[in-house]
């Protein structure tokens, strides 16, 4: 897959992503509200790059990884997951990270709009959701800058750390993306 951008391309992973991957996944901040635990270690990684080897386009039910990366320097930048729901075709669910050194430039606004198009314009896709911790204020912000609509605030949902957190959840409707892009 290859999605294009102003900034940015938004493509599978190759091998050579590994450093910079690794690097920021071994950041605590940008950790933090994510499924994986600092450190992050190489064969962790290995694993991982092996896992989404097999899946290079939208598959219902399995998470598609897409590398970020910014066509100024050819680095790649941080990462954008996507899975279409095993039971409706027409709506996926989105994840995104941006590497700290890039973070406040708005890459993850470009690539999550770029992905977006790519669902609703040439996917046809219905409905495009994410959800996120309510602490994380970066990810709420950029998903509102994306154009998402915030639908459910859930008070204390899920365990994390000896305790509770609380989700948001946005989601955006393929007539909401057309009538932003009017
Ligand atoms: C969330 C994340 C992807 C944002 O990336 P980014 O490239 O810095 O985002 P953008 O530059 O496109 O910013 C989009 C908006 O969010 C705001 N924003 C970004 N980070 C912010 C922060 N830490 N606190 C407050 N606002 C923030 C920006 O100011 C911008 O809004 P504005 O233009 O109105 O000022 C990045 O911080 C990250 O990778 N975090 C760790 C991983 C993560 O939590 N991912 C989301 C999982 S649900």
């Amino acid at each position: 897959m290859l999605l294009n951008s102003k900034r940015l391309l938004i493509r599978n992973f190759k091998d050579s992503d590994l450093e910079s991957f690794l690097a920021y996944r071994n950041n605590a901040e940008v950790a933090q509200f994510q499924g994986w635990e600092v450190p992050y270690s190489r064969e962790q990684a290995l694993r991982f790059f092996d896992q989404i080897k097999g899946i290079e386009s939208p598959k219902a039910g399995h998470w598609l990884q897409l590398a970020v990366e910014l066509k100024r320097t050819g680095e790649m930048i941080g990462d954008l997951g996507l899975r279409v729901i095993e039971q409706d075709a027409r709506q996926a669910v989105i994840g995104f990270t941006i590497a700290p050194a890039h973070w406040r430039n708005g890459y993850a606004t470009e690539a999550i709009t770029c992905l977006l198009e790519f669902l609703f314009d040439d996917l046809d896709l219905h409905r495009v959701s994410a959800d996120c911790d309510v602490e994380n204020t970066g990810s709420w912000r950029t998903l509102e800058k994306a154009g998402f609509r915030r639908e459910a605030h859930f008070l204390e949902s899920f365990p994390m750390g000896g305790k509770y957190g609380s989700e948001f959840y946005y989601g955006m409707l393929q007539r909401e993306w057309r009538a932003r892009n009017s």
